[in-house]
């Protein structure tokens, strides 16, 4: 069954937190968003995770993003687990973590926004959160998912990349190469026509010659 699919508006919904009650689309405001989930708070590689999440914090408040994490742990459990990441992280004592993370302990928002991963359980037996990253516009829709099992920890820098990609994409009719980096050329998308593609990209157009003759594969500097 599908859950959220791209371009669906994502679910305004209300939640606690370790900042206090939100509501998603309040939340968010006029930035992009990045709600991501992990299983457990006091586990080795979700610390791990946070504690990059945390130390890139700049770098997404920078592109106009607002982070928020999930887990089916206690605000309590919260708030006593990210003094350790930020321990990890070997930040200062009292320090204040840098995002939100929601308390979902009834498991209500992991089920409704697809989140459970039914191989990890815990002590009774009940799922928990796998590790799923939504990317969301300044339109409320979802620009990108990612669902990772509890035992492979995310590449925060990727889901950095990916945004850089999905903002200059949203502003540009322009499409990103395997492993693009920001500043990279850039292709044009098939869906343009060549006379039109001439005078949208007035930077110039590289096409590679292949053998099948067909010139799809068109390069522009990154606009
Ligand atoms: C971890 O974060 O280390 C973890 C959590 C649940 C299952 C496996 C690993």
């Amino acid at each position: 069954m599908p859950g959220l699919l791209l371009g669906d508006v994502f679910p305004n919904f209300e939640a606690e937190t370790t900042n206090g009650q939100i509501k998603f689309h309040d939340f968010l405001g006029d930035s992009w968003g990045i709600l991501f989930s992990h299983p457990r708070d006091y586990t080795p590689v979700c610390t791990t995770e946070l504690g990059r999440a945390a130390k890139l914090s700049g770098e997404f408040s920078r592109r106009n993003v607002k982070m928020i994490a999930l887990s089916i742990d206690s605000l309590e459990d919260h708030r006593g687990w990210t003094k350790d990441i930020l321990a990890y992280n070997n930040e200062e004592s009292g320090c204040e973590f840098p995002f939100p993370i929601i308390a979902d302990s009834q498991r209500e928002l992991a089920v409704a926004l697809g989140m459970l991963d039914p191989d990890e359980k815990d002590k009774e037996g009940m799922p928990l959160t796998a590790r799923c990253v939504f990317v969301i516009g300044q339109d409320k829709k979802l620009k990108l998912s990612l669902l990772y099992p509890a035992t492979t920890g995310r590449n925060f820098d990727e889901i950095l990349r990916v945004v850089d990609s999905l903002q200059l994409t949203a502003k540009n009719r322009v499409a990103t190469p395997a492993d693009w980096q920001p500043g990279e050329r850039v292709m044009v998308p098939p869906n343009i026509p060549e006379e039109e593609a001439a005078a949208m990209f007035p930077a110039g157009i590289y096409s590679k010659e292949l053998p099948s003759g067909r010139k799809y594969l068109r390069y522009t500097p990154q606009p």
